[in-house]
């Protein structure tokens, strides 16, 4: 619920009006008050997501021009089954079903591959589902998307990019990884990883490797891999099929 404005009498009445249309405009995400609110909290979307002028689809679907427009209907981007079937049985992103899926993404689509566990302020979700808004319709205007991950983010050599991956390889040493990492990413706790773009994909195993990313089993794991190992697994898994 929106505070209601304190005014009082006709005047008042008159300004209420006048901000309840205002509500109504399309807000920019360029250009509203509260953009770089809504710009921070979008930090936990960024390294999966890009949105803007030039967006592309990344980990997840690019999110521009995503009001009005039923789930899993961005073109070529490779969805799970799980978001398919909710975009197939009618699930649209608005402003409503856009607050409760970040709550709690698996409550609203249960087995989607979007590895995030939800963002619990309600206040947060308004804001950034606010500024989501400013980027559907926005045409050409709109500020240029950002990146998902850059090996200087990292404090990693560009040149791990560069190295040429095998994919039968990788689907040979992806064995290791897929006793954890279901296709699906339906467990919980453990990210999906399969549809991955590779620069992705490397960045945040080279991450794990160089003890840039902490967490005690995936450096562990990571460690042990060389860097032709890591661009193998990652060219495998950008197009791996899901598993149900
Ligand atoms: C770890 C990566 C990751 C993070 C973090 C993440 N997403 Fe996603 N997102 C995905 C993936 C992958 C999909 C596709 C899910 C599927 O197909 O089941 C997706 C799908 C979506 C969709 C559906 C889009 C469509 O075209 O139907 C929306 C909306 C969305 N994400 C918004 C967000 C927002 C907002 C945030 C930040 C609060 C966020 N996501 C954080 C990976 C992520
Ligand atoms: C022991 C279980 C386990 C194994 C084996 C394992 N992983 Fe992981 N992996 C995890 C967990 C748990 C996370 C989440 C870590 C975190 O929060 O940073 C993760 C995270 C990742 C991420 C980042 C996901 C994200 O959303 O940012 C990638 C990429 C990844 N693993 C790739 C691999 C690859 C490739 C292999 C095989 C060589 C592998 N993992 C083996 C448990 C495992």
């Amino acid at each position: 619920m929106r505070p209601r404005p304190r005014f009082g009498g006709r005047a008042g009445r008159a300004a209420s009006l006048f901000l309840a249309l205002f509500a109504l405009l399309p807000v920019s995400g360029a250009e509203s008050a509260d953009a770089e609110r809504g710009k921070a909290l979008y930090r936990d979307c960024k390294r999966c997501h890009q949105v803007g002028s030039g967006a592309e689809h990344r980990i997840g679907p690019h999110l521009n021009d995503l009001f009005g427009r039923a789930a899993a209907s961005s073109p070529d981007y490779r969805y799970s089954p799980a978001m398919r079937e909710a975009g197939d049985g009618g699930l649209v992103w608005t402003a409503a079903t856009l607050d409760a899926f970040l709550a709690d993404p698996r409550a609203v689509v249960p087995h989607t591959r979007m590895s995030f566990a939800g963002m619990a302020g309600p206040d947060d979700r308004a804001e950034l589902v606010a500024w989501l808004r400013g980027f559907t319709g926005g045409g050409s205007g709109l500020p240029p998307a950002e990146p998902t991950a850059t090996p200087e983010e990292f404090g990693l050599d560009p040149g791990v990019l560069a190295i040429p991956g095998d994919p039968e390889y990788g689907a040979y040493l992806a064995g290791e990884c897929t006793t954890c990492h279901r296709a699906d990413g339906a467990v919980e706790g453990i990210p999906s990883i399969v549809g991955w773009p590779v620069s992705d994909f490397v960045l945040a195993l080279q991450a794990y490797k160089h003890g840039k990313r902490v967490h005690p089993a995936m450096q562990l794991v990571a460690g042990r891999l060389s860097d032709e190992e890591i661009a193998a697994l990652a060219a495998h898994f950008e197009v791996a099929e899901f598993e149900p």
